[in-house]
């Protein structure tokens, strides 16, 4: 039977920290079930990650186990693309190119730079104002036609339409016009501490988040320091934002839905429930954490499946690069 061609999807992560349990729950865990409706290229976007200081040998490790943490996580290097940014210059140069076809005030108006810049007013660099560019670069280098990515990043894939659109009405097609995927996260996981806050990685208090490195005593500790209110009845209700946090968690693990868990706990306090959730993500993350175990301990095969990454998405982006060179005017040898 002849194959029909599958939609392309492209998708980066930033390698600084280790992911936590709401960015799997949310994202990453789609971007390993997407692998059966759609070609998809994952990116650990090294380059990125500069536009804030980082301390050169941590960032070399975190390299490596984010992309060990996504083959962990069932990222198939064999169905999927999967390489590190920084390993295809073609990313670079693109950027360069875009950057030519992207207005000042259009960057500008990123609410992620405002905010950034805000932030770190004594370190706002050009990459920061750049790094939409580079991550329309990212997206049309492989001519992907869908990007998942977390609201937050809707404006910037919104900017790779637009500069897709202009280079096509300019120069005639050549980008696919990329559509964002909003992942929608089973339901907002939230800060264990604050469940009034999402949980983040750059979250102070590290009892807020569960990293999916942590082990099972931590795990299990975190989730029974959980802030939750003063009642006892395991109910979804208008006030309850810790219950509520822990019940989507324990939901998205386990596939049970609120009604179910509310049956299950019914009679039982707090207690019994923070254990009953923290047990349960530890058993999810066990086996990935065994997984990233074994293939970071083995780095002849991570460098290896790093190596035919990076050429396969080199091969691919040649393809766009050559065609933009072209279009305007460069030569091609
Ligand atoms: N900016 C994204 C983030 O911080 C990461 C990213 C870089 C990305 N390039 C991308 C996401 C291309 C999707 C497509 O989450």
């Amino acid at each position: 039977m002849e194959e029909i061609s599958k939609k392309r999807i492209f998708s980066g992560i930033q390698p600084t920290n280790t992911p936590h349990l709401g960015n799997y729950l949310g994202a990453l865990r789609n971007w390993k079930n997407m692998q059966e409706d759609y070609d998809c290229i994952y990116s650990i976007v090294d380059l990125h990650s500069i536009t804030v200081r980082q301390e050169p040998a941590k960032l070399r490790r975190q390299i490596a186990e984010s992309y060990a943490l996504l083959l962990a996580i069932g990222i198939d290097p064999e169905r999927s693309v999967v390489f590190v940014q920084g390993h295809n210059p073609a990313h670079a140069q693109l950027s360069w190119i875009l950057s030519c076809f992207t207005q000042f005030g259009e960057l500008s108006r990123m609410t992620q730079f405002k905010d950034k810049s805000q932030k770190h007013p004594e370190n706002i660099n050009a990459g920061l104002f750049t790094y939409p560019v580079l991550m329309a670069a990212d997206i049309l280098l492989y001519q992907a036609d869908v990007v998942p990515v977390g609201i937050d990043q809707k404006q910037h894939v919104e900017l790779a339409r637009n500069i897709a659109q202009r280079f096509n009405n300019l120069y005639g097609d050549t980008f696919t016009v990329p559509e964002p995927y909003i992942v929608k996260a089973v339901q907002k996981i939230m800060s264990l501490s604050d469940p009034t806050k999402k949980m983040s990685k750059s979250d102070e208090n590290p009892n807020s988040v569960v990293s999916l490195l942590d082990d099972r005593d931590t795990v299990l500790r975190k989730f029974k320091r959980a802030v939750t209110d003063s009642g006892s009845e395991v109910k979804a209700e208008e006030g309850k934002d810790g219950i509520v946090n822990l019940m989507s968690i324990y939901s998205a693990v386990t596939n049970k839905t609120f009604d179910e868990i509310e049956n299950e706990f019914k009679g039982k306090g707090y207690g019994d429930f923070k254990t009953a959730v923290g047990e349960a993500v530890a058993d999810t993350l066990t086996p990935v954490q065994n997984e990233f175990n074994r293939i970071i301990a083995d780095k002849t095969y991570l460098e290896g499946c790093m190596k035919d990454g990076a050429e396969k998405a080199y091969k691919l982006s040649r393809r766009t690069l050559q065609k933009v060179n072209k279009k305007l005017g460069f030569i091609n040898l």
